[in-house]
């Protein structure tokens, strides 16, 4: 590309490389996440289905909010290799713990970049991050209500416990 229109990197190349491994992350738990709905939508679980179903679809859209960021500031976003998918649970339980397991890790992880771009004053990425340091802290607490719900619906039937869960 012609390097006068090409923009010069406003990433910093450390940054950027952990902004490329997020992207992996991002995209792995969208790939998670639709390995759920498919276990609820196989048990007719309609609102957990929904749930996990919307919950792929915002992950890639987290992932590709990253990609285009990357490249839209003159850095080369990577196209991640997504693998080792589990798709095996043991209850709809178990499945909401993993969510917010996976929630937590990706939350620690936006924490690293973000003080990686503070500390090599990278502000473009820092100001960037802000939106899913947010985003993050509200869906680890969808996760942390859902699972409330299992403490006090305890014993009733899995689908009148799927049916008390938000839908999406
Ligand atoms: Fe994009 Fe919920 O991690």
């Amino acid at each position: 590309m012609n390097t006068i229109v090409r923009k010069q990197m406003a990433i910093h190349p450390e940054v950027m490389d952990l902004l490329n491994n997020q992207i992996e992350m991002e995209m792995t738990a969208s790939a998670s996440y639709l390995a759920m709905a498919s276990w609820c939508d196989q048990r007719e679980l309609l609102n957990s289905k929904a749930f996990f179903y919307k919950q792929a679809e915002e992950e890639r859209e987290h992932a590709m909010k990253i990609f285009t960021f990357i490249n839209d500031n003159g850095g080369a976003a990577i196209s991640p290799d997504v693998k080792n998918v589990n798709n095996d649970f043991e209850s709809l339980r178990a499945i909401y713990e993993m969510g917010l397991e996976q929630e937590i890790s990706v939350t620690k992880s936006i924490f690293k970049i973000f003080k990686a771009a503070r500390k090599e004053d990278d502000f473009i990425t820092e100001v960037f991050l802000q939106w899913f340091i947010t985003e993050q802290s509200e869906e680890e607490d969808t996760f942390r209500s859902i699972i409330d719900i299992f403490d006090l619906m305890e014993g009733m039937p899995l689908k009148m416990v799927d049916e008390r869960l938000p839908k999406a």
